[in-house]
């Protein structure tokens, strides 16, 4: 090896070794005499010091070398007189007495430090550098512990990883995908996967029982913080299992991660349906760190001759605890912010609940005193509150409250990124109507079974079958999903039926496995988590590039190896293919 120690283990203990150190120069500071240097690696940063007096040579040299030189230096471990507590090699120095450069380097484009002045798409550019600094080394570190807490905990729930493979069969359903052309068989096309799904269930007909697999998925679609065009999933699937097996089991790898990488004990999970979901927080995802539930309105506020309300389909609040102190000018804000075309409501109703008992609301008009009592009551308001409500259509009217009460938690500090709550959402519909294409889609995939009980509505009320599945909800971000499966082949042959597929199309694309069903499948059901998500909720961010070594950009680029790019022509003509202009 090149060195006795790295940057970051020597301690006082250590003084009067004689060592050797390699790392990264992170910064020098000349004091006249003294000639200091920060030598950084991975693990750590410790302080060099050459001294003009007793070396006047070796100082010299150490003078002319620039910011992230590679070193190698050799010397005594002392005891520092300048001691500098907020490092945990801060008592110590190394004393140089050899000094070899084992790679220059050009200055770097932006200061590989705690706090860099490099943008982000230069950091991307250099990310190389980038991954010097500590906050992205952290983070790559906090990955890797929740990949191998991950791997031991499935481990020993006698879960086998397996490898499925990433040149697959382009289908219609789900998101875009990506393809690559074939040269052996021109004018054919392998797609990357979006999930492994398939394959899992096909491992389950081939008796494996419990798998995972920590793998790379693939998905063209538009790009969002919480979004990558690959990005890696936890993949897993049981067989002989009920829906409460699958919850149990992964609230155990849940609760395992939790301790193993969080230190934090005794999570517990609620249990919410989709149309709770729905109705209580307009969202499939609602981050329950705090309460402040949907109120509707209805009953109460329509017949009173406000033309807003009584044509609407819905009236329903939220109540904004303690914020009746609001001036007309935060209202007036808040009500710009639900009409912004991301939110889309046309106006924002407010009553504010005032210290000595009174109300005052935008609708003063419409509604005495006494009716907005009725309203605070169901509320469950007190003096000092404010009321926030929108009227319009259902589902566009819930999902806009959603967003603003979201808001409302973030201005009022209720969404802690250090508190965590653990959610199943389930009983999501099975099917979604799509206008355009005048069809229903499956709302997770075609492999997911219905609820037994709504087996029969199949054929009269397909839209109000729901399904046997569930997300995994952690403070408002969906961290995982899966499904109790179709295992038998008539029921998934008629599930295909439902979305549209003749029997000849459903037997072309998805003939192996209707197939394979009729070897003796067993019941088996699964779940997939975001891994690079999980990661970022552990690490605080809402961005799950932070966690990748080599993301891409928004727009899908990997600006550092310049991809996606044109290729040689001379591979397209291997291809057969050429560039249409
Ligand atoms: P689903 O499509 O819900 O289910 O994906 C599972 C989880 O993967 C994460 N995820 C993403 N993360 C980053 N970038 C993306 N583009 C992206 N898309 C999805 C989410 C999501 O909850 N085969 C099924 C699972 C199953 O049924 O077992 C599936 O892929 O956290």
């Amino acid at each position: 090896m090149l060195r006795t120690h790295n940057c970051g283990e020597l301690r006082i203990t250590d003084a009067g070794k004689e060592v050797t150190l390699c790392g990264w120069l992170q910064r020098s500071r000349d004091l006249g005499g003294m000639t200091f240097i920060d030598l950084r690696d991975r693990f750590g940063v410790t302080q060099l010091a050459f001294n003009m007096e007793t070396d006047a040579s070796l100082c010299r040299q150490a003078r002319e070398l620039g910011r992230e030189y590679v070193l190698q230096v050799s010397g005594a471990v002392t005891e520092r007189s300048n001691k500098n507590p907020k490092m945990p090699t801060g008592d110590v120095e190394i004393i140089v007495s050899e000094l070899q450069i084992l790679n220059e380097s050009k200055t770097p484009p932006f200061t590989i430090e705690e706090e860099t002045d490099g943008g982000d798409e230069l950091r991307m550019k250099y990310r190389y550098l980038d991954i010097r600094r500590n906050v992205v080394r952290k983070n790559l570190e906090l990955r890797h512990r929740m990949a191998l807490e991950t791997r031991k905990y499935l481990h020993d729930q006698d879960f086998i990883e397996v490898e499925t493979p990433v040149l697959i069969k382009s289908t219609p359903e789900g998101a875009r995908d990506f393809v690559v052309p074939s040269r052996m068989h021109q004018g054919q096309f392998y797609a990357l996967p979006q999930s492994p799904q398939t394959f899992k269930q096909l491992l389950m007909v081939g008796g494996l029982d419990r798998y995972f697999q920590i793998v790379k998925c693939f998905r063209d679609e538009d790009l969002r913080a919480d979004r990558q065009p690959e990005f890696t999933q936890i993949d897993c699937e049981m067989s002989f299992v009920t829906r409460d097996d699958v919850l149990e089991t992964f609230e155990g790898l849940a609760r395992h991660l939790f301790k193993a990488v969080k230190g934090i004990d005794g999570i517990t999970f609620s249990r919410m349906s989709y149309r709770d979901a729905m109705q209580y927080y307009g969202s499939d995802k609602p981050d329950t760190r705090f309460g402040m539930r949907f109120v509707e309105l209805n009953h109460l506020a329509q017949g009173k001759g406000f033309k807003v309300f009584d044509n609407a389909d819905l009236v329903v609040g939220i109540n904004a605890e303690g914020c009746a102190g609001y001036s007309r000018k935060q209202v007036d804000a808040l009500t710009e912010w639900v009409q912004r075309p991301q939110i889309g409501a046309k106006g924002l109703v407010y009553v504010k609940f005032n210290d000595d008992g009174s109300f005052k609301s935008s609708v003063d008009k419409f509604f005495d005193q006494e009716q907005l009592q009725a309203w605070a009551n169901a509320f469950e308001a007190k003096p000092g509150d404010l009321l926030l409500i929108l009227a319009g259509e259902k589902d566009h009217t819930r999902k806009a409250l959603g967003e603003l009460r979201l808001e409302m938690g973030k201005r009022l500090g209720l969404r802690d990124p250090d508190t965590f709550s653990c959610l199943w959402v389930t009983d999501f519909p099975l099917l979604e109507w799509d206008e355009e294409t005048q069809r229903f889609y499956a709302m997770h995939h075609p492999f997911t079974s219905p609820l037994k009980e709504d087996l029969p509505l199949l054929d009269s009320d397909p839209g109000s079958v729901r399904a046997n599945a569930y997300d995994m909800v952690i403070n408002g971000v969906e961290i995982g999903g899966g499904s109790i499966r179709i295992f038998d082949r008539p029921l998934q042959e008629k599930m295909f039926a439902v979305l549209g597929f003749t029997a000849e199309e459903a037997q072309n694309q998805f003939g192996f496995l209707m197939n394979a069903f009729q070897y003796g499948a067993p019941p088996h059901g699964g779940v997939a988590f975001g891994f690079d998500r999980w990661c970022a909720l552990f690490g605080g961010s809402e961005t799950i590039r932070d966690y990748i070594a080599f993301p891409k950009n928004n727009a899908g680029r990997d600006v550092m190896i310049d991809s996606p790019a044109p290729i040689d022509p001379g591979q397209l003509r291997e291809l057969n293919m050429k560039i249409i202009e």
